[in-house]
């Protein structure tokens, strides 16, 4: 971790702009492929900022959302796999797991249940229960 946070403040002296928050935060996710809180903090410490403007930067970019979250996880909430309150599940679930739920309106896998995908995986369920016991379930 230490030779990790040397390549970083390398990183960081390169930079013209030295507070490009999104420069810098893209390096760790090429890096280290996962943005972890002491890396926010020790990053905004560094080029005199608060945590809470490099979470800001973190929210606006895809990319580096994805890696503040061990499971990146997608619900298919479309025509074919739309069900009655699973809007209002998906919310209860991200509360419940803090893990990065993100509602689609088709993941490409219609028919046969409903859609979700946990990282590059794609699995069906039948009832919200189904949903809920496999996102509750990830460890
Ligand atoms: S509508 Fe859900 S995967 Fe296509």
């Amino acid at each position: 971790m230490e030779e990790f946070y040397k390549e970083l403040d390398d990183f960081i002296e390169s930079l013209d702009d030295k507070k490009n928050d999104y420069k810098i935060l893209s390096f760790v996710v090429d890096r280290k492929g996962y943005i972890s809180e002491e890396i926010i903090n020790y990053i905004a410490k560094k080029i005199d900022m608060f945590p809470f403007s490099l979470e800001g930067t973190i929210k606006f970019y895809p990319k580096l959302q994805k890696a503040t979250t061990k499971y990146y996880i997608q619900v298919c909430v479309g025509r074919n796999c739309g069900r009655k309150d699973l809007k209002d599940k998906i919310q209860e679930l991200r509360e419940k797991t803090r893990f990065i739920i993100e509602e689609r309106n088709c993941l490409g896998h219609c028919g046969r249940g409903s859609t979700v995908t946990i990282g590059d995986e794609v699995f069906k369920y039948n009832t919200l229960n189904e949903l809920e016991k496999k996102i509750t379930n990830l460890k």
